[in-house]
C-alpha cells in the first residue's frame, strides 16, 4: 500500500534529525527537569528508574510509534487525521475523538503549564539578581511563598512566558518552531552538561548518585508502578496528539522506529541528569531534597545561593528550565493549531493568538488557585490540581489507550506495515504484541487504579 500524501500543507521536518530535535523538545520539559529527579528519588531510586525504563520501553515507546504513523498517514492535524484514517477504513467516526480530546488535553495543559513555566522565567530574574545569594532556608521559602502570594506578577510570568509561544507558534513549523528548536535544544544540551559538571564539583555528587541509583526495591509498590507508567506517558508527550500532530511533518523515507527508540533515549537521558545536576548541589549544601514545586523553587535556588558562582549557575539552571518548557508548550499547540487553520483557512499567527489568549484566560484559574482561590475546590482539588488531574490522569492514558486500539486493531494493516517497514518479522510480532496487548492492558490498569484509587485496595469492589 502507498504511503499517504506525501506532505503536509503546514510545512515539513528539514530532515529526520529536526523531527528527532522537535519531539525531543516536546518530550523534554518540566516533567523531566522538575517531576522525574523528584519522583524518582522517592519511590526508591535506582529500582524506580529501572521499571520507569520498562514503561518507556513497552508502552511508550510503541504508543509514540503509533502516534507517528498515524500523523504521517494522515498528514493533517490530529483531528483531520482522524477523519481521514476513519474513512479510508471505513471505520466508525467515533475515532475522531482521539483528535479532539488531544485539543482539549492540549489546551487544558498548556494553561497551567504556561503558569508554571512563568515562575521558571521569574526565577531567572530572581537568580540573576543575586536574590539567593547566601540566603537562609527561611527566606528562600519566604521568597516562593511571596511569589505566590502575588496573582499579579505570576500572570505577568505567565504572560511573557504565553506570549513567547504564541509568537513562536505563529510563525509557521519551518520558521517558528524549527528555528526555535534548532537553537534551543542544542543549548539546553549544553547548559544541561555544564550543570552536571558543576553537580560533580559540588561536593555532594556522590550522595547524589547514592540517592538516585540505590537499588531499594523494597519501595516498588503497585503505586510506584502507576507513578512510573503516568511520568512515562507526561514525558513523552503522548495521548493527546502532539507526537501525531509533529509526525504529520515527518519525510516519507524517515525510519520511524529506530527515530522514536533514539527520542524516547534522549527524553530518559535528560530526565536521569537533571536529577544529576539537581541532587548534589542540594545534598553538598547539607539539605533535603524537598518534595513537588519546593524542589525547584526553593531547595534548588537556596543551594545554588550558596556555592561559588551559584547566582550564575542557578541562573544558567532556571534558563534551561525556561527552554525545555517552552519548546513543550509550543508542541501543545499544535493540535489545536493545524486544525483551525485546515478548518478555516486562516493565518497561523492569528490563530496562535486566539488560541494563547484562550489559554491565557484559562491559566488565570491556575494563578489563583495559588492565592485569591486557594481555599476553592472542585471534587477536594484546587483548580489547578483538578485541571492537572483531568488531562494528565484521566485525558493522556485513555488518548493512549484508544491509540493503541485503533492502530493494532481498526487500522488496516498494510498501512501500519508500510509506515513502519519493519522487515524483521520477529519485530514485527513484538511491536504487535506491544501495541495490541501489552501497551493497551498496562494503560488500562492504569487508569482504572488512577481514576478509582479505591480499585488499588479492592475497596470498591466492598473487599
Ligand atoms: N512532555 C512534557 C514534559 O515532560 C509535557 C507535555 C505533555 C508536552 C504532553 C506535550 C504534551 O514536561
Amino acid at each position: 500500500m502507498a504511503l499517504g500524501k506525501t506532505e503536509s500543507r503546514h510545512g515539513m521536518w528539514s530532515s529526520r534529525w529536526l523531527f528527532v530535535l522537535a519531539a525531543a523538545g516536546s518530550a523534554v520539559g518540566l516533567g523531566n527537569i522538575w517531576k522525574f529527579p523528584y519522583i524518582a528519588g522517592e519511590n526508591g531510586g535506582g529500582a524506580f528508574v529501572i521499571i520507569y525504563l520498562v514503561c518507556v520501553a513497552i508502552v511508550g515507546i510503541p504508543i509514540m510509534m503509533a502516534e507517528t504513523l498515524l500523523g504521517r498517514e494522515g498528514r493533517n492535524s490530529p483531528i483531520n487525521t482522524m477523519r481521514m484514517l476513519t474513512q479510508q477504513s471505513r471505520s466508525s467516526g467515533f475515532w475522531v475523538v482521539i483528535g479532539w480530546m488531544g485539543v482539549l488535553a492540549g489546551f487544558l495543559i498548556l494553561s497551567y503549564y504556561g503558569v508554571i513555566a512563568g515562575w521558571a522565567l521569574f526565577y531567572i530574574f530572581e537568580m540573576a539578581t543575586g536574590t539567593f545569594d547566601a540566603v537562609t532556608p527561611d527566606i528562600a521559602n519566604q521568597t516562593f511563598n511571596n511569589f505566590l502570594a502575588n496573582p499579579w506578577l505570576m500572570l505577568l510570568c505567565q504572560t511573557l512566558f504565553m506570549g513567547l509561544t504564541v509568537y513562536i507558534v505563529g510563525k509557521g513549523v519551518i520558521k517558528g518552531l524549527e528555528t526555535a528548536i534548532r537553537w534551543f535544544m542544542p543549548l539546553l544540551f549544553v547548559l544541561l552538561i555544564v550543570l552536571l559538571v558543576y553537580g560533580m564539583n559540588s561536593g555532594g555528587f556522590q550522595q547524589g548518585l547514592d540517592f538516585m541509583f540505590r537499588m531499594n526495591w523494597e519501595s516498588i509498590d503497585a503505586d510506584a508502578w502507576l507513578i512510573a507508567m503516568g511520568q512515562a506517558f507526561f514525558t513523552l508527550s503522548l495521548g493527546m496528539g502532539a507526537i501525531m500532530a509533529y509526525g504529520a511533518y515527518v519525510p516519507g523515507d524517515t525510519s520511524i522506529t529506530s527515530t522514536i527508540a533514539t527520542i524516547a533515549i534522549l527524553d530518559t537521558v535528560v530526565a536521569v541528569a537533571s536529577g544529576l545536576a539537581i541532587f548534589p548541589v542540594v545534598f553538598a549544601n547539607g539539605l533535603e531534597p524537598g518534595q513537588g514545586p519546593g524542589l525547584m523553587f526553593v531547595t534548588v535556588p537556596l543551594a545554588f545561593g550558596q556555592l561559588p558562582l551559584g547566582a550564575l549557575f542557578g541562573t544558567v539552571f532556571f534558563v534551561l528550565v525556561s527552554f525545555a518548557a517552552i519548546t513543550s508548550a509550543i508542541s501543545l499547540t499544535e493540535p489545536a493549531l493545524a486544525y483551525l487553520v485546515e478548518e478555516y483557512n486562516a493565518k497561523r499567527a492569528r490563530v496562535a493568538k486566539s488560541l494563547g489568549v484562550l489559554c491565557w484566560l484559562l491559566g488565570i484559574g491556575t494563578v489563583l488557585s495559588f492565592n485569591v482561590l486557594a481555599d476553592f475546590k472542585v471534587f477536594d482539588r484546587t483548580i489547578f490540581e483538578f485541571v492537572d488531574h483531568i488531562s494528565q490522569n484521566i485525558m493522556l492514558p485513555l488518548g493512549g489507550l484508544l491509540i493503541a486500539v485503533f492502530c493494532a486493531y481498526v487500522l488496516p494493516k498494510a498501512v501500519v506495515k508500510s509506515q513502519l517497514g519493519i522487515e524483521n518479522s520477529a519485530l514485527w510480532w513484538l511491536w504487535k504484541l506491544l501495541i495490541a496487548v501489552v501497551a493497551p492492558l498496562g494503560v488500562l490498569v492504569v487508569f482504572i487504579v488512577t481514576v478509582f484509587p479505591c480499585a488499588q485496595t479492592l475497596s470498591c469492589f466492598g473487599a
